[in-house]
């Protein structure tokens, strides 16, 4: 079978495509035939090494796994011995980020507890988009209490993978969103449903007037000193941490600056995978509350231009890597 694979950190121009063995599923687990992966910052994280501290789980000078891709939707091909449940042919989807990558293939070896069943109204280009953004999207805006109709929520950075999930999910839930993002992303923010859009290269939210009763800090650009001031009274502000040092700051410093100002800053430790987040997407994804921007499709061979998409910042939504 081929498989997109890197023998070192980066650039994007180290990826292959080999023609390596087919896998073969152990005990517990199944091999997926892949209908579609995306891609996600954390593959370009992946692919790069970074940030270099993560190098120390990964490999200090050397990637010790080859493999590339998150998310993942496909069937069932092989079953292994020990597997209950799963059958040949059964259509799933997952989040490989803690299961040895390898999305961007033709076939994939995966623990069976792992897949989740992707129900027959998602196409496998839809399902693909969702499991790692979705999540992340889905788990931040849990991370504090839930948006209540008419809340003011402000996306910052949603124009890139998890912001587009996390704009629908919140004006799902009733609230006013206002989402923050390059210029040339106003439109398709508007299009996703935000009511109000700024240009974070002309405007600096945290010096506006407006004040907001979630802030959701996919961009992760500025200090909490300077965040407090976009929040209403009891405002909620939270963290999808960019920068190791960011998380650091926020988790240590939110609790005191909480206190101070009345206000409640949080992080969250993301838990990629769960099983009831994907169910919980699939119902917004066929309910059609959260519809999945699909940027362009690229085929293994491509998977380099791909990556230099994602890399450019030009993605209007998900790029795609089909088999
Ligand atoms: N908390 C956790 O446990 C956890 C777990 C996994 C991942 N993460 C993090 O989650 C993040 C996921 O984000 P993503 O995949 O959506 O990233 P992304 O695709 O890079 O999107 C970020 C967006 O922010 C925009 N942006 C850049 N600078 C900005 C600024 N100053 N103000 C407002 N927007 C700005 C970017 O636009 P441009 O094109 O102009 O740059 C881009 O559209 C990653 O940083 C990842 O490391 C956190």
């Amino acid at each position: 079978m081929r498989a997109v694979l890197r023998d070192g950190y980066g650039p994007v121009d180290i990826l292959r495509v080999s023609t390596v063995e087919d896998p073969v599923p152990g005990p517990g687990e199944v091999v997926v035939r892949v209908a579609a992966a995306s891609l996600n910052m954390a593959d370009l994280d992946h692919l790069l090494g970074v940030p270099r501290l993560a190098r120390l789980g990964t490999g200090l000078t050397r990637p010790t796994n080859r493999q590339v891709g998150v998310d993942v939707a496909g069937t069932v091909e092989e079953v292994g011995p020990d597997v209950t449940g799963l059958r040949q042919g059964d259509r799933v989807w997952a989040d490989l980020f803690d299961l040895g990558h390898g999305a961007l293939a033709d076939r994939v070896r995966v623990p069976a507890s792992a897949l989740s069943p992707l129900p027959d109204a998602l196409s496998f280009d839809v399902a693909a988009t969702a499991p790692h953004s979705g999540t992340l999207a889905l788990q931040s805006l849990r991370a504090t209490e839930p948006i209540r109709p008419g809340e003011r929520v402000l996306v910052n950075g949603a124009g890139g993978c998890v912001g587009p999930f996390a704009v629908q999910l919140a004006k799902a839930r009733g609230a006013v969103v206002t989402a923050v993002d390059h210029g040339d992303k106003l439109d398709f923010l508007r299009e996703l449903g935000a009511d109000e859009v700024i240009d974070y290269t002309r405007e600096d939210f945290v010096r506006g007037d407006r004040r907001f009763d979630v802030v959701l800090d996919i961009a992760d650009t500025r200090s909490l000193v300077a965040l407090r001031r976009s929040l209403a009274p009891g405002g909620r502000y939270v963290l999808v941490a960019r920068r190791i040092s960011s998380f650091a700051e926020k988790a240590l410093l939110g609790p005191v600056v909480s206190r101070l100002t009345g206000t409640r800053m949080s992080t969250f430790f993301w838990r990629p995978n769960q099983r009831a987040d994907l169910d919980e997407l699939a119902r917004l994804l066929v309910a059609g509350d959260v519809l999945p921007r699909i940027d362009r499709r690229y085929g293994l061979d491509a998977a380099a231009e791909a990556f230099r998409r994602l890399e450019s910042g030009a993605a209007r939504g998900k790029i795609l890597v089909v088999p």
